[in-house]
């Protein structure tokens, strides 16, 4: 299950990952909190069912999020995916879906949560930037690390040409994380993320290293 509010890259990349031979996963509905959200299209493109919850239509953020796990739970999926979801979600959401909830963020958590994180990323003048994938926890993007991938910052990158190389390596992250979960390999244990039944490190794996073996 992945929820969206936007142009839905990330779920395409998830999309053309998942619709290849010999996968273990599928994507069983896409939810939008905007109607508007191209992703929409792109899910119906692909033959998935979607959903359209607009928040302005409850009185509150537990509200809305009680009629977004409605939503969910009807479909009753392993996991659920953060994919450009741009919402705060409530304690009881998140613990409802504790260890089957993941988020892609455009930044090297710890540093940046929130939003506007390339630009954050350009006025401390990091050397590095780039994108994680963790556990969904009550801290907003504070849960568990799972998967990092990093680009150096050279002179002359702005935000936009840093959210296209960034978003870049979003697309390898997302989908390999998925096909671990999706292989039972791995879980939430207690606070800790970890991977073959071995805990991944606070930082979180760097796709650099798994790409050179280490
Ligand atoms: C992605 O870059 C994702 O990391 C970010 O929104 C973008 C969605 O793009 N998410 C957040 O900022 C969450 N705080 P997409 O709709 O094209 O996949």
């Amino acid at each position: 299950m992945v929820l969206i509010s936007g142009s839905g890259t990330n779920l395409q990349a998830l999309i053309d990952d998942l619709a290849g031979q010999g996968s273990l996963a599928s994507i069983v509905g896409v939810i939008a909190n905007k109607a508007d959200a191209y992703g929409l299209q792109r899910a119906a493109n692909a033959g998935i069912a979607t959903r359209t919850l607009s928040h302005r239509d409850f009185v509150d953020r537990a509200a809305f999020d009680q009629a977004l796990q409605r939503e969910i739970d009807a479909f009753n999926p392993d996991l659920i995916l953060l994919a450009g979801f741009m919402r705060i979600l409530t304690a009881d959401f998140v613990k409802h879906y504790r260890g089957r909830l993941l988020n892609i963020h455009p930044s090297l958590l710890p540093k940046h949560k929130g939003l506007q994180t390339h630009q954050r990323a350009l006025d401390e003048g990091d050397l590095e930037h780039g994108a994680t994938v963790h556990f969904v926890t009550e801290e907003l993007d504070g849960g568990p690390l799972i998967l990092q991938s990093r680009i150096k910052i050279i002179q002359g990158d702005d935000a936009a040409s840093l959210a296209t190389q960034v978003q870049q390596q979003e697309y390898l992250l997302f989908p390999l994380v998925v096909r671990w979960f999706a292989a039972d390999r791995l879980h939430l244990n207690h606070d800790r993320a970890c991977l073959d039944g071995g805990p991944i490190p606070a930082s979180g794996l760097r796709l650099e290293d798994l790409e050179s073996g280490i």
